[in-house]
């Protein structure tokens, strides 16, 4: 068992837990990040199928994301469009592929002018939502405790009108079926995006990709680090910590005075971490690994009760993210850009995904929540049978015929366990919300779950990295003072 000694000790080698790790090493602190895969970046993920180069997990970059634009700019890392140019396909109620241009689908004028009107009132309750803060929106309790679907079966008597401002937050974002999380939830979603209009807007929210793929950011970061500070293959067992001031929480209201105090014994605010191969003693750990997985990690004392019915009652959202690649994009000779919308069908939402320099065209499209698990419950070849089906609706028959396919599990990925993020179930964000960045003694977690602005993306991903970063660097001075 090798034992080493750090300032800070990081659990794992995504966005955020690299960003605070660089940002900590620039502040003189030394840090070690430890990762459970062979490989960094955790829910960005680049690589090749079949020659093919694909992004298997986050990849697409909005001009709100200002903090990630900032990151690529420092390291030198260049961004392409993504193919707009053509008509997008929709399918309706009536199972009609519709070509279209401009923002709004094409239905019919009552469920036109529905949509436009939901839109603009959903904007103006985002506008009243702070996503560092959803909680403190004068009629949060409400929106809480009810589902979006409930919510917005109040608001309009139209289905299909209700079925595609659904998908925007549903199947598009949270990727959980819309009568699973509440009101309030989706007003978080949008708000840290900008406005509902943002999520609407494909053009804006899936403007541009980084060429060579997302994942060169957590590889370039990666590579600033000493490789004797970053060890791959090394998930996190098992964390003792002690603190001089425990969180009033953790005491049990019965404990005795001696046993409400057992910190006091060990050195004050120290933390040991474990893996299978190591032991690191440090003043700090950040846990920058997403909140279905705090429980994977024995905690020695165990965290105080609310942190540990906090992490329960948020949850990982479902989705497959499949490529197809064909031997030409087929549909830009047809005027079709390739964006594609349907909330009837298995695949919700496509793309033209081809990257960039390539002749081949790539088509990206999106089964989520319960289309999801459905499609997971069948034989691999029907499953691709029924996708491929779903895309040859939109775009013809030529989309049955790819070369390269692949599906992105991200659900069977032992270390992640669902895409693209979490969510709280109803309620659990007026319950819990304001506490999910609060320290525990000399433990800090986070990850893109937790953001405010970029909630879910690697933007947000970054802004928690830093914020963990800033506010572990000034403890650690405290310590000093
Ligand atoms: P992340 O989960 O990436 O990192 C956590 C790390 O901790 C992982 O490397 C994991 O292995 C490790 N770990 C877990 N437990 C551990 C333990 N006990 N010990 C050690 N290590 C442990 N975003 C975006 O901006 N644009 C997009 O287009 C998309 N699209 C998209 C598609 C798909 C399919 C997915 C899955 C996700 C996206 N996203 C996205 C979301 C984006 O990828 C995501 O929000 C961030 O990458 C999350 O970064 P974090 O570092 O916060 O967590």
């Amino acid at each position: 068992m090798e034992r080493l000694e750090r300032d800070v000790v990081i659990v794992g080698a995504g966005v955020t837990g690299l960003t605070a790790a660089v940002t900590l090493r620039e502040a003189g602190c030394s840090v070690i990040v430890l990762e459970a895969r062979d490989r960094v970046g955790g829910r960005v993920w680049t690589d090749h199928v079949d020659g093919q180069l694909y992004e298997i997990g986050g990849q697409w970059v909005s001009p709100d994301q200002t903090a990630l634009l900032e990151v690529l700019d420092d390291l030198g890392l260049d961004t392409y469009e993504r193919y707009r140019d053509g008509e997008s396909v929709y399918i309706g109620a009536d199972g009609v592929a519709k070509r279209f241009t401009g923002g709004v689908v094409p239905t019919n004028p009552h469920t036109e002018a529905e949509i436009e009107r939901l839109i603009v009132l959903l904007d103006q309750l985002v506008a009243e939502t702070d996503p560092a803060a959803p909680w403190e929106h004068p009629n949060a309790d409400e929106l809480d405790r009810i589902s979006f679907s409930a919510w917005l079966r109040q608001q309009s008597d139209d289905a299909e009108a209700r079925e595609n401002i659904a998908l925007f937050i549903a199947d598009a974002m949270l990727t959980k079926p819309a009568h699973s999380f509440s009101a309030l939830q989706a007003l978080l979603m949008a708000a840290s995006a900008g406005s509902f209009s943002h999520l609407v807007d494909a053009d804006f929210i899936l403007d541009r990709r980084v060429v060579g793929g997302l994942q060169r950011v957590p590889l370039a970061l990666a590579a600033t680090l000493d490789p004797v500070d970053l060890r791959l293959g090394q998930p996190v067992r098992g964390i003792r910590w002690s603190s001089a001031a425990l969180p009033v929480e953790a005491v049990p209201a019965d404990a005795e005075p001696a046993d409400a105090e057992p910190a006091r014994a060990e050195p004050a605010e120290s933390v040991e971490v474990s893996t299978d191969d190591l032991v690191v003693t440090a003043k700090r750990v950040i846990v920058a690994v997403p909140p279905n997985l705090y429980n994977r990690i024995d905690y020695a004392p165990a965290l105080p009760r609310l942190r540990q019915q906090l992490s329960q009652h948020q949850s990982l959202g479902l989705v497959i993210k499949v490529h197809a690649t064909y031997d030409t994009p087929f549909w830009r000779e047809e005027g079709l850009s390739g964006t594609a919308f349907s909330p009837y069908r298995v695949v919700h939402e496509a793309y033209d995904n081809s990257n960039i320099g390539e002749t081949r065209g790539t088509l990206v499209g999106f089964v989520s929540d319960e289309k999801a698990d459905a499609l997971l419950a069948l034989p691999a070849a029907e499953r691709r049978h029924r996708i491929l089906e779903s895309l040859a609706a939109y775009y013809g028959p030529k989309a049955l015929e790819p070369v390269v396919y692949f599906e992105s599990d991200w659900a069977a990925e032992e270390w992640t366990q669902g895409a693209y993020a979490a969510s709280f179930d109803l309620g659990g964000l007026t319950r819990y919300g304001a506490l999910q960045l609060e320290p525990v003694g000399p433990l800090r977690f986070g990850s893109s779950d937790l953001a405010a602005e970029g909630y879910q993306h690697v933007d947000g991903a970054i802004r928690v990295g830093r914020r963990l970063a800033a506010e572990t660097i000034e403890s650690i001075e405290s310590l000093g003072a």
